[in-house]
Formats: structure tokens, sequence, C-alpha cells
């Protein structure tokens, strides 16, 4: 019903838009940005930085573009490093940038066990906090962050990466988890709700198509669902790369997550050219990092593919961001292989549409 109705706004707005840009003479392809062919279908986003907003980026951010997530400025360490003291700045000017711009925002995130500066877990004798004081400085800190940009944020990453990466095992044994046990992440939900009732809340995470960590996810909405917590939808990362996830994988995890009357947000999403992998190393003698046609086709298709699965999901996915801008800059390329060049995004060095720009773009319309 509400995507209906929002799909009839959209499509509107789109004729509307169309009649405006032909009677100005300016409807030409070369000017459409990735957001307009995607408009009846869902916003598009990408990551960013206050140094992304200004010069050419930031023309090019509003060609393709129609929401911002902060990179980093939001994430607990960044926002709040120590107990009386809030860094704004750089969260404000991406928010005033959406704001003068009219992107919408999607705020990145309340609650993480990496990039969470060292005090808030110990008192003023340097002790492991107790979970009563642990739980007021987390409701202490949602508030302050959610209330200084409501209305101006639409959706909230509350809780990010909770599952453990071990599959036999359920929840991270992060101090959030050994402090609090499973509390931390309701009250998370129920601190975002409480600041801003209107803001739609996500849990979020990676590797959500590999089935074994699907099927735990799953486990953690389903218990989130069933005990009413405020909970609105699944944010998959999506930092995946040409060898995964297959077709299957990924249409199974959007209809699972969605089948909890769960929204489902890809909000992180690059195609790596190499391999998965987590632990950081060293970048092996002869390793090569030069993108070759045939892994730029590999990635061609798989691009092609999500993306048609994204399309052919509309009703269930309410956007779609990148994370970062294009291959200029990528945090792959330290990430996990220090100095390995990595393609993911689908503008090159250069900011060209790549190959798999085209493919993405150039589809039949619903
Ligand atoms: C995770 C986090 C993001 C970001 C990436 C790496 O996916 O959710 O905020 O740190 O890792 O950039």
């Amino acid at each position: 019903m509400y995507k209906s109705k929002l799909s009839l706004i959209f499509s509107i707005t789109a004729l509307l838009y169309a009649g405006c840009a032909s009677r100005k003479g300016n409807s030409s392809d070369s000017e459409k940005g990735l957001k307009d062919y995607y408009r009846s279908y869902f916003p598009v986003g990408v990551a960013v930085g206050p140094k992304d907003l200004s010069g050419e980026t930031a023309s090019f951010i509003k060609t393709h573009f129609n929401s911002l997530t902060p990179e980093n400025a939001m994430k607990m360490g960044v926002i709040h490093p120590s107990e009386k003291y809030y860094a704004w700045r750089d969260a404000d000017s991406i928010v005033s940038f959406a704001q003068r711009n009219g992107l919408r925002v999607r705020g990145h995130n309340l609650c993480w066990h990496e990039q969470t500066a060292a005090w808030m877990f110990k008192d003023a004798e340097g002790k492991t906090v107790s979970k009563e004081l642990l739980l007021q400085r987390l409701k202490e800190h949602i508030f302050s962050v959610v209330k200084r940009y409501e209305g101006k944020i639409y959706v909230w990453d509350v809780v990010n990466e909770a599952i453990d990466d071990d599959s036999t095992k359920f929840l991270r044994n992060s101090p959030w988890y050994q402090i609090c046990g499973e509390d931390f992440i309701v009250k998370a939900f129920e601190y975002a709700h409480e600041a801003d009732p209107k803001a739609k809340l996500f849990y979020n995470d990676y590797n959500t198509e590999r089935p074994e960590k699907m099927e735990r996810v799953f486990r953690l909405m389903k218990k989130l669902v069933d005990a009413k917590v405020p909970v609105h939808g699944v944010g998959l990362q999506a930092h995946w790369s040409i060898y995964e996830p297959s077709e299957s994988e990924l249409r199974n995890t959007i209809s699972k997550f969605s089948s909890l009357g769960l929204e489902v947000q890809i909000t992180e999403l690059d195609m790596s050219v190499y391999p998965w992998e987590k632990e950081r190393r060293e970048k092996r003698p002869g390793e090569s990092d030069v993108l070759t046609p045939e892994l730029e086709q590999k990635q061609v298709e798989q691009y092609s593919k999500v993306f048609r699965i994204f399309r052919e999901n509309w009703d269930k996915i309410t956007s779609v961001t990148f994370w970062n801008i294009s291959d200029q800059y990528t945090w792959l390329d330290t990430y996990p292989v220090p100095g390995r060049k990595n393609y993911p995004l689908l503008f090159d060095t250069n900011l060209k549409p790549k190959k798999a720009f085209w493919e993405v773009v150039n589809f039949k319309k619903k």
C-alpha cells in the first residue's frame, strides 16, 4: 500500500520532471544521473565525508545521488570522542549540504563494536563500567545525536554488526555484549525510537546473503519483531565481490527479511574485484592489482545481476547506497590489504562511468 502510493507519487513526479525538462529542451541522456534512472524504484545514495561536498565532487554527487550517508562522521568514536564533548562539525556539514540540496540522509550509526571511544566502557577509576552506567551512556548518546538531527535524518542504522563472525555462535562477544548481554540491542532501538518516533530504525550487517549468516540475522530480527521492539528494517551492507552473492542467495535474503514485515535497504554497496577477506594482511609479492578485462567483465555481470534483482524487488527495497563515490577513492584500497588498488564502484578513477554503469542504467522500465 505504502509502496504503491509512493510509486504513484514517484511516477507523477517523474512525468512532471520529464515534462519540464523537455520544455526546457534539456532532457538529454548525458545529464541524467544514476538516481534519475531509478527514480521510480528507490533512492540511490552514497557514503561521503565533508571533503566530498565542495568543488567537482559536490556537483557530481548532486547529479547522480539523492541520498547521503556520512561515511565516518556520525560513528560513536568520531562524534562523541570524550564523555562531555560532541564533535558535530563534520556531521552538521553533511546534513546541511543534504538539506540545501534536497537529499535524504541515512544516519550511520548509533551502536557498534568498532570506532567507539574507549571512555565509553570505563568508569572514573578506569574499571569496566556497570551495565546500568553503560546503558545510561548509550541513552544519552543516542538522545543527543538523534534529537540534533530530528526530522533531517529519515533512517538510522541503530545497531551495526552484532552477529558473530563465527558461524557456530550467535551474538558477537563485543564490550556491549560482555557488559549488557543481549539487552543493549533492544535498548538501542527503544532509545532511538523515543528520541525520534518518526525515524525508521534499521539493523545493519555484512555477509547477510551467506545462508549461515542470514539465518542468524533472521533469528535476531524475528526475536526483535516478536518482542515488538521498534525496528523497521534490515540493512544489507553489500560489501560484495565479483564472486558473491549468487542470484538465489540474494533473492532469498530479500524475501526472508521482508517476510517479517521489514524494509530492506542496500546500505554500503561496493563490488570488490577480489575474493572477500576480513583479516588485514600485507600485499603478497607479485600480487596483481590491475583491473584486467576479464575482471571488469565479471564485475559488469555481477552489477547487472544485482541491479536486476533490486529492480524486481522494488516493492521491498527502499534505498540503495554505494560506499564511496568512485574508484578514485575507496576504503577497499587499504582494507584488508593496504596498498592493493581496488575498483569496486560504478565510476572510474576519473569519475567517468564504467561499463558496469551503463549496464546498470540500460534496462526496460517497469
Ligand atoms: C562497515 C561499517 C562502515 C564502514 C565499513 C568500512 O561496513 O558499517 O561504517 O566502516 O565497515 O568503511
